[in-house]
């Protein structure tokens, strides 16, 4: 496993670190067994970053980190986020009296007197034009509840605009090779202000594994099942927004491309990291087999200048004219 620096913090966080959604929930039947097991593969392989979130299952994944968190002596850096408890999203919403009452609940379920990296869980546009939003974290670090704080956002402006913020550490954003923007706008002027970015949905869902196929089922309970036009949240969280068929579409051009001995997994991960700026990619894990298979992208060759072009034609041609100015 290789390492970068997370922004300014002076942290180093494994490439491929630990996104901590499925195990909480909106992913159909997990259990909690399992998703420890996937938790200590992950550490057994040398992820030290996990990402969370208040809202994953309600707690359920925070507490599953703090379990981890018990079992292991290594340092395990741990990021969650705030704001999607509100029952619908509004920068009044953001107030320092939810602030505050989110992060004890957070700190609690982690049982730590200070969280290493709060993110504000996708807020709306305006809330980036509140300063008094990131007045109120700079409080909280003041106070000793926050190490660092950064964003998660939805649409690229969002993130320039956050990054305008000198106490803003990291910024979450969708990238994999159906979401390819970010690479051209955001990422020079991040690495420019030292600004950690975190790879959210990697593997499009698992789409990128290339796995499924037209009739693949999903459970009720999970939300690529549930959301898949976006009923219940952002609909660019559920297979990165791209259409179920011409996505499947697209996985079948990229499959070739993929090098002897290296899973789709790993290819989709491998043209994360091929982008400097970012400090880790945090693909969700169910298993310890899926763990494995994620982290051992690290190790794996550089793809090479004429696949990484492949991949961007493969973008041009089917999945930017969906995705593109969206988001
Ligand atoms: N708004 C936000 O801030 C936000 C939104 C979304 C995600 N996130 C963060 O980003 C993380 C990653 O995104 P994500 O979990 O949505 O999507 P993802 O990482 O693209 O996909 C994860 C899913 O793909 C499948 N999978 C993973 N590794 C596999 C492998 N090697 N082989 C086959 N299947 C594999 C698993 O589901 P199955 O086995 O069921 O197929 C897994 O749950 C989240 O866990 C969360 O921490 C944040």
């Amino acid at each position: 496993m290789n390492y970068r620096p997370l922004g300014r913090t002076g942290w180093n966080v494994s490439e491929v670190s630990f996104g901590a959604w499925a195990i909480g929930g909106s992913w159909g039947v997990v259990d909690d067994k399992s998703s420890l097991a996937a938790l200590h593969q992950a550490i057994d392989s040398g992820v030290n970053f996990i990402d969370t979130a208040d809202v994953y299952g309600m707690g359920r994944s925070e507490c599953l980190i703090r379990q981890l968190k018990r079992e292991r002596s290594e340092q395990i850096i741990v990021a969650t986020k705030s704001g999607r408890r509100l029952p619908s999203q509004t920068v009044e919403g953001y107030s320092r009296e939810n602030l505050t009452s989110w992060v004890d609940d957070s700190l609690r379920n982690l049982q730590v007197d200070s969280l290493d990296l709060l993110q504000l869980h996708c807020p709306p546009t305006d809330l980036y034009y509140h300063p008094e939003v990131f007045g109120v974290l700079d409080d909280l670090v003041r106070a000793g509840k926050l190490r660092y704080y950064g964003v998660s956002v939805e649409r690229l402006e969002e993130a320039l605009k956050a990054i305008e913020y000198p106490n803003v550490q990291t910024v979450q954003i969708i990238f994999n090779c159906f979401r390819q923007r970010p690479a051209e706008i955001f990422f020079p002027q991040a690495k420019q202000k030292q600004v950690g970015i975190l790879a959210r949905v990697p593997l499009a869902s698992g789409l990128l594994t290339g796995k499924f196929r037209r009739d693949s089922q999903f459970d009720p309970e999970d939300h690529r099942n549930f959301n898949r036009h976006g009923d219940a949240f952002d609909v660019g969280e559920t297979f990165s927004g791209v259409d179920y068929e011409l996505a499947l579409q697209a996985v079948e051009e990229i499959r070739p491309l993929v090098p002897s001995g290296m899973s789709m997994a790993q290819f989709a991960l491998k043209w994360i990291l091929m982008f400097d700026a970012l400090s880790c990619a945090i693909p969700g894990g169910k298993s310890p087999e899926q763990v494995r298979d994620n982290c051992r992208a690290s190790d794996l060759p550089s793809l090479s200048s004429a696949v990484m072009k492949a991949v961007y034609e493969i973008y041009q041609n089917k999945i930017s004219p969906l995705v593109h100015q969206r988001w």
